[in-house]
């Protein structure tokens, strides 16, 4: 199949402002959650993803009717549900995995294939079936296969042993429907995980929070809704780091400003500045100093914006270091900015990053979503031509990235190769 690639003339400055999406991680659950309902759930800013298709074809395999119109989706039934996820669309993306406990919540049994790992780490589901588990689910596990059957899920309190985001998802989605009072602590508390409670709560489930502890009141059935899903923050900081690298200025929309506060801190911390008037907000400024970054959970700087730092920093001055608490395998982009000019050591969960004055184009490979964007941006900020492929993993995550990239003066073409 012929392969497709992005060619990239770099050093040029970028300006202007890029309209941000619908977040994928708001999005994926949101569209899980419409298994709860028979009536029609529909979502807004929705993004034209690859991932968002995937969990759609997953939805109407499994029965439900799905309108899709640009960044809107109705999702409606026209069938009974089937109880059995489609083994593709699970294997293919781990978010497809939540489908089971609405399933098991709706159906009393669901039938799922585990989640294959990833490029960026095991990534095992431990903690939602011990969560499914305590609410009184019985779980088998066989040849890659969990089957889930529960007369009625019971509420139950569960401690996550870390604030896994899907952990906390699946979780909740177990606890809306199933009999009495959940308590559900040391949840994740990111922002699309509190998007998809408001959700919920639009669909009529009885859910309050106290920092990370979620309190569930379950209810027999839950309602349809209409929900507007919150802007894609890691898309936002993506591009916000565009304008830097290139020495320009990009801005997004102020409300991704709040839910970035630890990474815009870290570029404060940096030597940049922000710029912004009540609608937009960009960071812009030299020199660049070296800082230290360590992953967390919300609110700490965030995972998904690990690998695109990384670029950034490999032209401060200094050295810099990234420690990856989330994910083993965060760093793949190493190889590929190295192969730029970058000087990168990886030690266990740190990352150590020697500034140099300059990158220069290559052929680079996307690895996967996170470590392909942060190529993308060594590619705009290197001297001369870069090449990359494996678009497919971009495009995951990216909706219209060439358009968007031209539309702040990037020299960007997507070819076949
Ligand atoms: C979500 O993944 C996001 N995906 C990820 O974004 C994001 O990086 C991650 O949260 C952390 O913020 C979606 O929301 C669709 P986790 P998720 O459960 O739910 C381990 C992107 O680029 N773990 O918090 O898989 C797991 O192995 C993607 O948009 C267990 O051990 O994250 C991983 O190392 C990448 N047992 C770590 O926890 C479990 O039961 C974080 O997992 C669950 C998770």
């Amino acid at each position: 199949m012929a392969t497709e690639i992005l060619r990239i003339a770099g050093g040029r400055p970028l300006h202007g402002l890029v309209s941000v999406e619908g977040a994928k991680n708001a999005a994926l659950p949101a569209c899980v959650a419409s298994l709860l309902t028979d009536e029609p759930v529909t979502l807004q800013r929705i993004p034209e993803l690859r991932d968002v298709s995937t969990i759609l074809f997953a939805l109407s395999d499994l029965g439900k009717r799905v309108v899709r119109r640009a960044t809107s989706v109705v999702l409606g039934s026209d069938r009974d549900l089937s109880c059995e996820a489609n083994a593709y669309a699970v294997r293919q993306m781990r978010a497809s995995f939540l489908v089971l406990a609405p399933l098991v919540a709706r159906l009393g049994r669901a039938v799922v294939p585990l989640p294959g790992g990833c490029a960026i780490g095991n990534r095992s589901v431990d903690l939602h079936l011990d969560g499914l588990r305590a609410m009184g689910a019985t779980i088998e596990e066989q040849g890659g296969i969990v089957r889930v059957t529960a007369s009625r899920l019971r509420g139950a309190r569960i401690q996550l042993r870390f604030p896994s985001v899907g952990a906390t998802e699946q979780l909740l989605m177990a606890s809306v429907l199933a009999a009495g009072e959940s308590e559900i602590s040391r949840a994740s508390v990111e922002p699309e995980v509190l998007d998809l409670v408001e959700l919920l709560r639009h669909m009529g489930a009885k859910i309050e929070r106290e920092s990370d502890t979620f309190h569930i009141e379950g209810v027999d059935e839950l309602h349809g809704a209409t929900h507007e899903v919150i802007p894609d923050r890691m898309e936002a900081g993506t591009y916000l780091l565009a304008g830097a690298i290139t020495e320009g200025e990009v801005r997004v929309e102020e409300a991704v400003r709040e839910p970035l506060g630890s990474f815009v801190a870290a570029l404060e911390g940096s030597g940049l500045s922000v710029v912004s008037d009540e609608r937009s907000f960009g960071v812009r400024g030299k020199p660049w100093r070296s800082i230290e970054v360590e992953t967390a959970p919300h609110p700490g700087f965030p995972t998904d914006l690990h690998p695109q730092l990384a670029s950034f920093l490999a032209l401060a001055q200094g050295v810099s270091r990234i420690r990856e608490t989330i994910f083993e395998r965060r760093h793949t982009y190493v190889a590929g900015l190295r192969s730029l000019g970058a000087m990168l050591a990886v030690d266990q969960k740190t990352v150590t990053i020697s500034g140099v004055g300059r990158l220069s184009g290559g052929r680079l490979s996307a690895p996967d979503i996170r470590s392909g964007a942060a190529l993308v941006l060594a590619a705009l900020a290197a001297q001369g031509e870069s090449v990359i492929d494996g678009l497919d993993k971009l495009d995951r995550g990216y909706a219209h990235i060439v358009a968007k990239l031209r539309g702040v003066g990037a020299e960007v073409e997507r070819e076949t190769a």
